[in-house]
């Protein structure tokens, strides 16, 4: 593996490995890694030639600047991790490097992404994303680049991302890693203690309870027993939504294929988010 500091040494290597027609990948990150970005990398390093990580703290997607401030670093543990998962490359840079001053940084017209759940929650988190990530495919140009479904939403955000500014990336969802006591993994685990580690888990056996509710009652009924179960724990619960998977809009009295409920919660003053598809998609028929 080969770690870059400045984004003109990565692009420099990258450049004859693209020459010789290789798939890049790209899995973007911010850093204190654990078991879901590994994952992608894995997803990256089965379908690409050449794997790159970036990790980077963006400012422009914290709009909170205490949650910047206290987002935790590991870069040692980061490499090593890395190094082990047989990754190619990866980019370090610095924030003056990725926004330079004359740099225009990209928006994208959002709707009603932007104003529900986390669009709701953390104005302006999503077109920070929009800036970062288009930045990294201006800079990178990977054939690939993996995102992880614990943030669906900005998976949707990365699609519209390239619908709308005509990207020739390939977007891939990868499915979200968890603890054995069912809570995703995150870097904003590193902040909790044991104890708030197994208390966490309410997250992900609300969402377990939603599915089995959501094959008896209303979407509305569900979402509040889904409530009720939670208060029952000890995290205090920002929202619980249960909404379309592409419009993201309320479901109250009907049933989508693919409804997905979506919670963010607090344990002490770390914010955790989740979600969970309540209702299967359709399976693909397979005839071989
Ligand atoms: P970060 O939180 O570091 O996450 C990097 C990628 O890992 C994201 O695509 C995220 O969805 C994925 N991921 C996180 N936890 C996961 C889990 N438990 N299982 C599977 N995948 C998981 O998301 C960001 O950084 C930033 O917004 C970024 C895209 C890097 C832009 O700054």
């Amino acid at each position: 593996m080969e770690s870059f500091r400045t984004i003109e040494s990565l692009q420099s290597a990258l450049t004859s490995l693209k020459n010789q027609g290789k798939k890049i990948g790209f899995v973007p990150t911010m850093g204190a890694l654990h078991g879901g970005h590994i994952k992608l990398v894995e997803y990256a390093h089965k379908e690409c030639d050449v794997v790159v990580v970036s990790i980077f703290v963006n400012p422009t997607q914290f709009n909170n600047a205490g949650d910047l401030e206290k987002y935790p670093k590991r870069e040692k543990e980061d490499l090593q991790m890395l190094e082990e998962a047989k990754c190619d490359f990866v980019i370090i840079p610095k924030v003056d490097d990725v926004y330079p001053e004359e740099y225009q940084k990209n928006t994208i017209e959002l709707g009603i992404i932007d104003k529900v759940m986390e669009g709701e929650f953390r104005p302006g988190h999503f077109q920070g994303v929009v800036n970062v990530v288009s930045r990294f495919f201006e800079i990178i140009q990977p054939d690939k680049a993996y995102f992880g479904n614990k943030d669906f939403q900005q998976v949707a955000v990365i699609k519209l991302m390239v619908k709308q500014l005509n990207l020739p990336v390939e977007v891939v969802g990868v499915p979200t890693k968890r603890l054995p006591n069912g809570l995703a993994m995150s870097s904003r685990n590193y902040r909790l203690s044991e104890s708030e580690v197994q208390e966490s888990s309410i997250i992900y056996k609300t969402l377990i309870k939603g599915r089995e509710w959501a094959s008896k009652f209303s979407p509305a009924v569900t979402r509040q027993k889904m409530i009720d179960y939670f208060q029952q724990g000890n995290l205090k619960l920002e929202y619980l939504q249960i909404v379309h998977p592409e419009s993201m809009e309320d479901l109250n009295q009907y049933w989508v294929p693919g409804a997905i409920a979506g919670i963010a919660a607090f344990s002490g003053d770390v914010r955790l988010i989740d979600n969970m598809e309540l209702i299967e998609e359709p399976q693909e028929l397979h005839t071989h």
